[in-house]
């Protein structure tokens, strides 16, 4: 542990961080219900599970530890934010997966939905490949913030509309590792250009 995460004033013990909105417990706890979620429902079914990185490696990482099935892993890497706490509605693929995913039965792992644009995106990126079957499962969802309407079949927290960070969520690739998931002060970005 660094000097800063013990430095003492702050519910977190993180400087940047103004509170902790879910704990590692109630992370842990919540994979472990949606992994059996996903076991009961997918009976008979091998799934791959797509991981967005980067946000979402770490939620995977557990998730998958709760899934009773024959599960195979990929990856897709997307950028959405740049470095900005908005999202730019431009998605843009930096790395594609490894697997044809034609027949198969898709999950998608995403940290956090947010607008829905990056989600949509990816959905219709996904079935233009015509899987068997395509669910996703997203950690965090800001529903209030939803500017288009994407299903979404596991949802871990509906979360309100703060900028979150910690367990995989970043703001300019940082606190990535955080055990916790918490709001970020604003301070720590209100100097950004808008829009
Ligand atoms: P959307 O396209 O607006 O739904 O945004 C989805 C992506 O934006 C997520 O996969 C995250 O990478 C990022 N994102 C949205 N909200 C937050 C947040 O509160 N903290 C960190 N990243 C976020
Ligand atoms: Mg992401």
């Amino acid at each position: 542990m660094t000097a800063t995460r013990r430095s003492p004033g702050h519910e977190s013990g993180h400087p940047d961080i103004s509170k902790v909105v879910l704990t590692p417990s109630q992370l842990q706890a919540k994979c472990k219900k949606l992994g059996a979620r996903i076991t009961k429902e997918n009976q008979g079914r091998e799934l791959i599970l797509v991981v967005v990185l980067k946000g979402a490696f770490m939620f995977c990482s557990d998730l998958v530890r709760h899934v009773d099935l024959p599960v195979q892993i990929d990856f897709l890497a997307v950028s959405s934010y740049g470095d900005s706490t908005r999202s730019s509605g431009t998605v843009r693929i930096v790395k594609d997966l490894q697997k044809d995913v034609l027949g198969a039965d898709v999950l998608l792992v995403e940290d956090i939905v947010d607008t829905g644009l990056t989600l949509a995106y990816l959905r219709t990126m996904l079935l233009d490949r015509r899987p068997r079957s395509l669910t996703t499962c997203a950690l965090l969802s800001k529903s209030v913030c939803r500017e288009v309407e994407v299903p979404v079949e596991y949802i871990g927290f509906d979360v309100p509309d703060e900028f979150l960070v910690g367990y995989g969520l970043d703001y300019g690739q940082r606190y990535r590792n955080l055990p916790f998931i918490g709001v970020l002060r604003p301070e720590m970005y209100r100097d950004e250009p808008q829009g």
